[in-house]
């Protein structure tokens, strides 16, 4: 069956579709500039577009790696052992893509659960329900989404000034985003917010995705750098601080875009309270503290250039970490699907992970 690459992200309102057992993504490498759908068709290369930030944001990897899987899973051999074989070493792949959203481990768990639970009745019948349930993580993601919006939307103040980072918005998540989530809901509730988006060096989500997503919904974004978040801050032009994560610890240590952790340094400083917008998928119960959170570093090209432009001397060293962790100690409150949940984290995440969720 012909993909139709035609797409727009406006219309689609999600960064990634499962059609016909292929996999299609907006290329988040191109915009603003260019909206363009690449097609995949394997495992690999599913792997390898987020390793390459076709896709990324962690709920959007979650999705991709549930996806990809399920395409793979149809050129796997019908003979039981071979295709649960080659199906692990599908799931080693895919996990190896990126460390630190633990949404990627999770999706590949659940699909190895599939295929555990489906294998006795046949490998056709595994392939339906690998599909099923790729499907399934987008739509439990973007239900996640919206509910994590009117949970966060609730601590806005009207005509707040939001300061945020990364990009965290439909283009992060199977749509609606997590932090972006919040700040779309109050902007719906007819709070009279204004966003003040970081950059976001050295891959620019901020300065490209958030500013792109914000404006198309009508919101009142306005970029800055990195750095002037503390001099904003300072002149009482920032309200509140939401973002997202990658991986939550057990205590509430929350790893997220490089750059995250002065934003909260700075927030407690001034006596600002720091938000951080996930769902329960980004929680990881096993990582005791953020300490042991996985931390990728990415190639250095991202800091030596700007587009094809070299800033950076031929030959000098670069480092380009790229999430930090925040500790629980300065993070006012912790927005899921089920609620919002405050310090002692240990004891109000764990009571969440228990909780059964509620979409309506
Ligand atoms: O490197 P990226 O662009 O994948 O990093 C994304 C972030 O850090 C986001 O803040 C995080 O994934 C939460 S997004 C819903």
């Amino acid at each position: 069956m012909k993909v139709d690459l035609n797409r727009s992200f406006a219309r689609e309102k999600t960064p990634i579709l499962y059609e016909d057992g292929r996999v299609l993504m907006l290329d988040q490498r191109l915009l603003p500039l260019e909206e363009r759908w690449n097609l995949y068709s394997t495992t690999a290369e599913v792997a390898e577009a987020i390793k390459a930030m076709v896709i990324r944001g962690a709920p959007a990897i979650g999705c991709a790696a549930a996806m990809g899987l399920a395409a793979g899973a149809r050129r796997l051999p019908d003979e039981p052992k071979a295709f649960e074989r080659g199906f692990e070493e599908l799931c080693q792949l895919m996990q190896a893509a990126r460390p630190t959203a633990v949404n990627l481990g999770w999706a590949v768990s659940r699909q190895r659960d599939v295929v555990r639970r489906t294998m006795p009745e046949g490998i056709p019948a595994v392939r339906d329900a690998l599909d099923r349930a790729a499907l399934e993580v987008q739509r439990e993601d973007i239900g996640f989404c919206k509910a994590m919006g009117r949970h966060g939307a609730a601590l806005v103040p009207d005509g707040a000034t939001i300061l945020t980072h990364c990009n965290t918005g439909g283009l992060a998540t199977a749509g609606y985003g997590t932090a972006l989530g919040v700040i779309r809901a109050a902007h719906e509730a007819g709070k009279g917010i204004t966003v003040l988006a970081d950059e976001t060096r050295p891959f620019l989500q901020g300065a490209r995705l958030t500013a792109w997503e914000l404006m198309q919904d009508g919101v009142d974004v306005t970029v800055i750098t990195d750095n002037m978040a503390g001099a904003l801050m300072q002149a009482g032009a920032v309200q509140c601080v939401v973002v997202g994560s990658d991986r939550i610890a057990a205590n509430g240590d929350v790893a997220n875009k490089i750059g995250t952790y002065s934003v909260a340094v700075l927030a407690e400083h001034h006596g600002i309270p720091f938000y951080v917008a996930a769902p329960r998928t980004t929680i990881d119960p096993a990582m005791p503290s953020g300490s042991e959170i996985p931390i990728e570093e990415r190639p250095p090209r991202e800091v030596t250039h700007m587009g094809d432009t070299r800033l950076v001397p031929p030959d000098c060293k670069v480092r380009n970490i790229a999430f930090d962790v925040t500790p629980a100690r300065l993070v006012t409150a912790i927005i899921t699907e089920i609620g919002v949940a405050r310090a002692p984290y240990t004891e109000s995440l764990a009571r969440m992970m228990e909780a059964h969720f509620d979409p309506t």
